[in-house]
């Protein structure tokens, strides 16, 4: 098992670049499928999930090729309409492939993706979106069949929950059906916006980006684009904690700090200092006893759809507030296990209790947390415990770190750049 080592307690100076949004440039590669022709993704992060995507899109019959940031590919002859569980079972949001095969190809076999450490994960959403529009899904040996008979119809999709990802694959099929599609209480991440972008300039008409109610009138052909991945906001929120956490100052660029107010609205609560440009966030510590390494401010997060507190910074926000003046209480509305990382966060020393869906935080303060040996489950929680082993004294080894590999690009050359000291060790 690769393991990432860190020896903590120093603060991070410096710059550092962030990469294009996973959670955006799984869905834009998805989209490829819609038509034929030579499309072009600008600013793709070279991450294991968007290899995993590129390769699913290979065995469907795509042709690509990356240069530095820039993905070309070919979608003019797809050879085929499943996704095999061996490729899904490791990355979930495979099943965002479904709404463009059955609006290219008008069927589908995708593997249930099944659970992960974070929670059952289950479709179902997407499933009764795709048979509003006229589509057929039945269930067979763990795979999903979805067959659109002839065309399919324009509806009302209405979601109980704003799913991001049955947002984007119901918008995905719908581009192309009969008539209107109106989605009720869509999904409004930004990662959604990028798509709907994309999907316009390959002709599709849809109104209402970035709310909770998206218009679609169908259209009868789309044609390849050219288009650019929106900047990683939980990559740059998780460099934004980690300097609160470790002291310092950094500024991190290539970001979009309009997509982090919820984030920076806490940070400042807790007396970190901000400072934004367009493009950039500066986060740095007030000096005190001639230490950049401020007093925290215990406070409470709840998370919440964008554009609210968001899941995916939760364990890492939890990793800083270990080291707060008080209590801080963390409530987790989006998934029923994403506190994997507790566990492993107490091994650093932190005090922390789970009551349900909330995790009651005791801050110790700084300079409290000793490093030791930890392990990761799962995507954020891994970043997570990153945050806590650049905090704690001494060393922390966190094993398993494919789990973090699956969004951060360069992590380890990058808070290196930063001063931290950090090294993988490849077993
Ligand atoms: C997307 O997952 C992200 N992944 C997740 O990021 C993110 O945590 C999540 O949205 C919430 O923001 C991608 O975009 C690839 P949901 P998604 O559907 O779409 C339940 C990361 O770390 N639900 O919005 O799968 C679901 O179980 C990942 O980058 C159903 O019950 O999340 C969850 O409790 C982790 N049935 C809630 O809704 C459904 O059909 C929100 O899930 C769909 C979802």
């Amino acid at each position: 098992m690769d393991k990432l080592l860190i020896d903590g307690g120093v603060p991070l100076y410096g710059t550092v670049s962030i990469s294009g949004a996973k959670n955006a440039a799984l869905p834009l590669l998805a989209a490829t499928l819609l038509a034929p022709g030579e499309h072009v993704l600008h600013n793709v992060p070279d991450l294991r999930d968007t290899r995993t995507m590129l390769k699913l899109l290979e065995i469907l019959g795509v042709q690509w090729e990356r240069s530095g940031k820039t993905v070309r590919i070919n979608a003019d002859n797809l050879t085929g309409v499943e996704a095999p569980y061996d490729l899904v079972k490791t990355m979930r949001a495979s099943v965002l492939v479904l709404g463009p095969l059955l609006a290219r190809l008008g069927s589908a076999r995708v593997s249930l993706p099944g659970g992960c450490a974070i929670g059952a994960r289950p479709i179902n959403y997407h499933l009764k979106g795709f048979e509003k529009l006229g589509v057929t899904t039945n269930l067979e040996q763990g795979y999903v069949e979805a067959i659109a008979n002839g065309r399919m119809q324009g509806a009302t999709v209405y979601f109980d929950v704003p799913s991001v990802t049955g947002t984007e694959n119901v918008l995905m099929a719908s581009v192309v059906a009969e008539g209107e599609t109106v989605i009720e209480n869509a999904a409004r991440e930004p990662e959604v916006g990028n798509l709907v972008d994309m999907l316009v300039a390959m002709g599709a008409n849809i109104e209402g980006k970035d709310t909770d109610r998206l218009v679609v009138q169908g259209v009868s052909e789309l044609h390849a684009t050219e288009s650019k991945i929106i900047p990683d906001r939980i990559e740059t929120g998780t460099y934004m904690i980690a300097v609160a956490a470790t002291g310092g100052s950094v500024t991190i660029t290539d970001c979009d700090p309009s997509h982090l107010l919820a984030l920076t609205e806490k940070l400042l609560l807790c007396g970190v200092n901000i400072e934004e440009t367009e493009d950039s966030i500066t986060v740095s510590c007030p000096e005190i006893d001639g230490r950049s390494l401020c007093r925290l401010r215990s406070i409470d997060i709840t998370t919440l759809p964008y554009p609210g507190f968001p899941t995916d910074l939760q364990a890492q926000f939890m990793a800083l507030m270990v080291q707060g003046d008080g209590t801080s209480i963390i409530h987790e509305t989006i998934f029923e296990n994403r506190f994997m990382h507790v566990a492993e966060l107490k091994r650093l020393g932190a005090d922390i209790a789970i009551e349900g869906s909330r995790a009651i935080i005791r801050g110790i303060g700084r300079d409290t947390l000793c490093g030791a040996p930890v392990m990761a489950t799962d995507l954020r929680a891994s970043a997570s415990l990153v945050i806590a082993g650049l905090s704690a004294l001494g060393r922390t080894e966190v094993s398993r770190i494919y789990h973090l590999e699956r969004g951060y690009e360069e992590m380890a050359e990058k808070l290196r750049a930063l001063g931290a000291r950090v090294e993988i060790v490849r077993e």
